[in-house]
């Protein structure tokens, strides 16, 4: 039942150019699957966000290939991948990344419309998705008026509006108090088990552990297990 959903191989990332070289990531290779936890752990600078991002395909790996839902990334141009972005993935970025202007309906509004939602779909749905995170009551407040955890459950609500079969968080934690963030850590550990999604999480917080089915870990770029 368990399905492999997502796979990279042997990347690798080199940032800049000549003596300002940095090899960010090698030769990593990892495989995500629908209805798990992923957690990627590491001390910062490891190599991390880097990693997230070419399995996102948000970057692409200098040398190596992602390989999503049976079908290899590297010949895709730059059209092709935001739409296998806004068809296989919700991202919960580490500073969130919420419109000012919008707002927490709003902001998930936003993403159920690029995602192709019919008009009249789309406000319940959104209302269903700040419900789910325990956030109804404030789905018509700005981010400027929400707390840490709010702001934070707004971005997991728009991470998982439109359905996306791959969810990936960058530190969702490491913002918020402790209550808060097991809450979110159960709420993702569900999503992944009764929906079926693969879930990956970045993070060094040790309460993520006790919800990974999978952990690995990045030293200087290279995975350990
Ligand atoms: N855009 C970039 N340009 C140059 N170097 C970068 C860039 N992004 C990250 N790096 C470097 O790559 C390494 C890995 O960074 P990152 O993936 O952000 O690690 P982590 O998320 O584990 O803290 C670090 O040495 C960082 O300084
Ligand atoms: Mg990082």
């Amino acid at each position: 039942m368990d399905k492999l959903i997502l796979e990279t191989r042997a990347v690798n990332k080199i940032y800049g150019a000549g003596a300002a070289q940095v090899a960010a990531l090698q030769s990593a290779s990892v495989t995500l699957t629908q209805g798990k936890v992923l957690l990627i752990m590491g001390p910062s600078g490891s190599g991390k966000t880097t990693l997230l991002s070419i399995m996102g395909c948000i970057l692409r790996p200098t040398f190596g290939d992602v390989v999503v839902h049976g079908r290899n990334i590297s010949a895709c141009d730059e059209r092709e991948l935001a739409s296998i972005r806004r068809r296989y993935f919700g991202f919960v970025f580490q500073a969130f990344n919420l419109f000012r202007s919008l707002t927490a309906q709003e902001n998930v509004e936003v993403v159920l419309r690029m995602k192709g939602r019919s008009k009249q779909r789309i406000h319940a749905e959104a209302a269903d998705l700040l419900d789910r995170v325990g956030l109804a009551r404030r789905a018509h407040a700005y981010p400027r008026d929400l707390s840490g955890g709010e702001k934070q459950r707004t971005a997991i609500a728009r991470a998982l509006a439109g359905d996306p079969p791959i969810i990936l968080a960058d530190e969702p934690t490491a913002n918020l108090d402790s209550k808060t963030g097991r809450d979110i850590l159960q709420l993702l550990r569900g999503h992944a088990q009764e929906l079926h999604k693969a879930v990956t999480i970045v993070s060094h917080d040790p309460k993520v552990e006790e919800v990974a089915h999978r952990v690995i870990y990045l030293e200087d770029g290279r995975l350990k297990s």
